[in-house]
C-alpha cells in the first residue's frame, strides 16, 4: 500500500514580520510549487526518511527527535495512540526552494501529515494537521506567526491574525504576480530574530511601525475586494519601505524590487523573511512575461507567475 500527498508553497502579499507581533497579514498559495511526500510499505523493517533534496536517507531512530521531519513524524504517530507503527518508507520530493520564505518547511510538514496519517488509515482533520504543522514550524524558527502553514494547509488566499478566527478574503479582479527568487538561502529564524532585538530596543518605535504595517495590510484587503490593482501596488511599495526599516531587506532584493520598478510594474516588494529569499511584484498580465525576464536579467535565479482569480 501506498499513500501520496502535495502541499502548495506560499507567499506573503502583505505584513511580514508585523504578523508575528499580532498584526494581520495576507498570503496566498502557489501551485506551481509543491511539496510531495509518498509513504509505502518496505520490507527491510524500521521507519525510513528518504529526502534525495537535502541529501537526507536516515532511519527515524538515528534522527535527533528535534530535527523537523522526525518531530513531525513522531507527531503523526503520537496524536493516533500508534505506539509500534509499522516498517514504512517517507520519500519527500519538493519543487519550493529551502529557506527563501515560500514556505518549504511548513509545505513538507503538511504532506507528510496527510500521506502518513493516511497510510496509517486514520486521515487527520485539516485542523489537526494545521495546529500539528504549527508546532514544526516552531522548531524551524522559533516564534512563528503560524501564517505559513495555515496558508498552505488550507491552500487558499488568507486575511491572518495570529490567534484569531482566520479569514479567507474575497478577490474583486484577477490579480498576477511576479516572484523573483535571489536565490539566497536565508533561514526565517535569523530575520525573525533580528527583528526581535530591534524590537527589545525601542518598543514603542516598533510598535508604531507594526501598527503602520497593519493599516497598509487593511487597506490592500479593501483594495484586492475592489479590484484596485494601482492602490494595492502602491501599498505594496510603502510596506517594502517599512520592511527595508526592519533591516529585512538585502541588496540582491532591492536590486530585484528596483528592476521590477524600471519594468514598469504596480509595485513592487521582498515577501517572507527577507535578508534573501523572495520579492514579488504586481504586474499587468500582459506585462508579467516582460518583467519576469527582467527579473532574470537583474540576477535573479528564478521568476514565477501566479495569477490570482476572483473566487
Ligand atoms: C515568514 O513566511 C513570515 C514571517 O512573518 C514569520 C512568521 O510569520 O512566522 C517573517
Amino acid at each position: 500500500m501506498t499513500t501520496t500527498s502535495s502541499a502548495p508553497g506560499k507567499v506573503i502579499l502583505f505584513g511580514e514580520h508585523a504578523v508575528v507581533y499580532g498584526r494581520p497579514a495576507l498570503a496566498i498559495p502557489v501551485t506551481q510549487l509543491q511539496a510531495t511526500a509518498t509513504v509505502s510499505k518496505n520490507s527491510r523493517g524500521g521507519i525510513w526518511v528518504e529526502a534525495p533534496n537535502i541529501n537526507l536517507s536516515s532511519e527515524l531512530s538515528q534522527l535527533a527527535p528535534d530535527h523537523p521531519l522526525a518531530a513531525v513524524i513522531n507527531s503523526v504517530f503520537e496524536i493516533l495512540n500508534i505506539t509500534r507503527p509499522p516498517a514504512c518508507t517517507i520519500y519527500l520530493q519538493s519543487t519550493i526552494p529551502v529557506a527563501s520564505g515560500l514556505g518549504s518547511g511548513a509545505a513538507v510538514s503538511v504532506a507528510i501529515l496527510r500521506a502518513l496519517s493516511a497510510f496509517l488509515g486514520h486521515p487527520l482533520s485539516d485542523e489537526q494537521i494545521n495546529k500539528l504543522a504549527y508546532e514544526t514550524e516552531k522548531l524551524h524558527h522559533g516564534n512563528p506567526s503560524g501564517i505559513d502553514n495555515y496558508v498552505i494547509t488550507y491552500a487558499k488566499p488568507v486575511y491572518f491574525l495570529k490567534g484569531r478566527a482566520i479569514k479567507t478574503f474575497r478577490v474583486g479582479a484577477a490579480f498576477t504576480i511576479v516572484i523573483g527568487d535571489t536565490g539566497i538561502s536565508a533561514p526565517t529564524k535569523e530575520s525573525v530574530a533580528a527583528v526581535r532585538k530591534l524590537w527589545e530596543t525601542d518598543q514603542p518605535h516598533w510598535e508604531k511601525v507594526f501598527d503602520r504595517v497593519g493599516e497598509i495590510v487593511w487597506d490592500a484587503r479593501q483594495a484586492i475586494e475592489r479590484g484596485d490593482g494601482v492602490e494595492l501596488g502602491k501599498l505594496m511599495d510603502a510596506n517594502h519601505s517599512l520592511l527595508q526599516e526592519m533591516t529585512v531587506s538585502s541588496v540582491e532584493l532591492d536590486t530585484l524590487v528596483e528592476a521590477a520598478h524600471k519594468s514598469g510594474v504596480l509595485g513592487a516588494k521582498l515577501s517572507g523573511g527577507g535578508r534573501g529569499g523572495n520579492m514579488i511584484a504586481l504586474v499587468l498580465k500582459e506585462n508579467a512575461s516582460t518583467l519576469a525576464e527582467a527579473l532574470l536579467s537583474a540576477g535573479a535565479k528564478r521568476a514565477i507567475i501566479t495569477t490570482v482569480h476572483p473566487k
